[in-house]
């Protein structure tokens, strides 16, 4: 009979709020419920690639009581440094997937909660189909790409962000009689700007599953003046393309590049196609820090508890998910086979048109 006696825990990919939830509830259930020993690795895989291993043994008592309420991840994260094609010091890259199984042998590991959006799971599912790596996902991202589960951990906290920002602007907004452009995350998916901004009262929502116009953008605003206001909220995913059809970059520390950019496009187009005075604001990583929300604490709290009973019953290779507010688990490769992005006929697109928001495509 298996007996696990060693578990494993790593924070995969960029961080969000929630993380150090479920690591509690991991250590809790873990220690509490089964008497493992959790070992924490430091910043992702990274952890296990270092010589000696980057660890830390998580134990119950005060301090991991208090990760409930702290945002970020105590076991600290990294979003690049894919060990397949691993950038070394002298520029070149290397596979150094070996190092990683090897690290986990060196530890005596049993098992392994990998807490990660998609990209760290097609890594995971790499490393398990080369040997003996067996890991159980929790899936986390503010963009609430992942497949197979309605919620990701860190999602609803961004969200409440970009709300409480979109709050904020409403009033300047109206003291000056401008267009507030707000630009959010959520790489290739409208999730949180569709969220947000229904929640904070957007005229305009734009996401990268819709192709948009700036025509159409203009008709809106005449609309608005008709009505007698004079100011305007236009919330826009990162990912969204120019009317060009281009991206919006910037270059990301550390090598390669990441979105950003579309907003202050929009400020100008707005500006010099309907003569409004506009702003932009740029939200950020913003989203991604603070205290977590009462969503992302429950949800990682449950999460955190059904991985390590998945991992008791020697369930690898599935990803816990959140589905008609129960807590179920999924087949990671499923999970991860399909993008979770906004469908066009999403509840919240039909809401969205219903309220006379412009989604930019008429
Ligand atoms: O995937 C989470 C996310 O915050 C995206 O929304 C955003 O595009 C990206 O990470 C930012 O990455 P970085 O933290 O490397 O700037």
């Amino acid at each position: 009979m298996f007996d696990t006696r060693r578990l494993g825990v790593m924070t995969s990919g960029g961080d969000c709020t929630g993380l150090n939830a479920c690591i509690r509830a991991i250590v809790h259930r873990a220690v509490e419920t089964y008497g493992w020993e959790v070992i924490g690795i430091r910043e992702g895989t990274r952890g296990l690639l270092e010589r000696p291993l980057e660890y830390v043994e998580l134990k119950l008592g005060k301090e991991n009581d208090d990760l409930l309420r702290e945002g970020g991840t105590v076991l600290g994260a990294l979003n690049k440094g894919d060990p397949f094609n691993y950038p070394m010091p002298d520029g070149s890259v290397q596979d150094r997937s070996a190092d990683i199984l090897e690290g986990y042998r060196q530890l005596g590991l049993d098992g392994m909660i990998v807490i990660g959006g998609d990209g760290s799971f097609a890594i995971m599912e790499k490393l398990a189909g080369m040997g003996d790596f067996r890991y159980v996902g929790v899936p986390k991202t503010i963009d609430n790409d992942v497949g197979s589960t309605e919620y990701s951990i860190g999602f609803v906290t961004a969200v409440n962000v970009a709300v409480e920002a979109l709050d904020r602007l409403a009033p300047t907004a109206a003291s000056h009689d401008r267009v507030m452009v707000l630009e959010v995350m959520g790489r290739d998916a409208g999730h949180i700007a569709l969220h947000a901004g229904i929640a904070g009262g957007a005229d305009v929502i734009l996401i990268p599953e819709i192709p948009w116009k700036l025509g159409n953008i203009a008709r809106k605003m005449t609309q608005i003046r008709k009505y007698g206001r004079n100011h305007a909220l236009v919330i826009v995913a990162e990912g969204v393309k120019t009317e060009e059809g281009a991206h919006e970059m910037q270059e990301r520390g550390g090598g390669g590049v990441r979105y950003g950019g579309i907003g202050h496009y929009l400020e100008r187009r707005i500006s010099e196609t309907t003569g409004s005075e506009t702003r932009v604001t740029v939200l950020g990583h913003v989203q991604r820090g603070g205290t977590p929300s009462m969503r992302d604490r429950v949800i990682g709290s449950a999460f955190g508890v059904h991985a390590v009973d998945l991992v008791a019953e020697r369930r690898f290779g599935r990803m816990v998910a959140w589905h008609q507010r129960q807590v179920v688990d999924v087949p990671i490769a499923e999970a991860i086979a399909q993008y979770n992005c906004v469908s066009p006929d999403d509840t919240l697109v039909r809401t969205a048109r219903a309220l006379g928001i412009s989604l930019g495509d008429s």
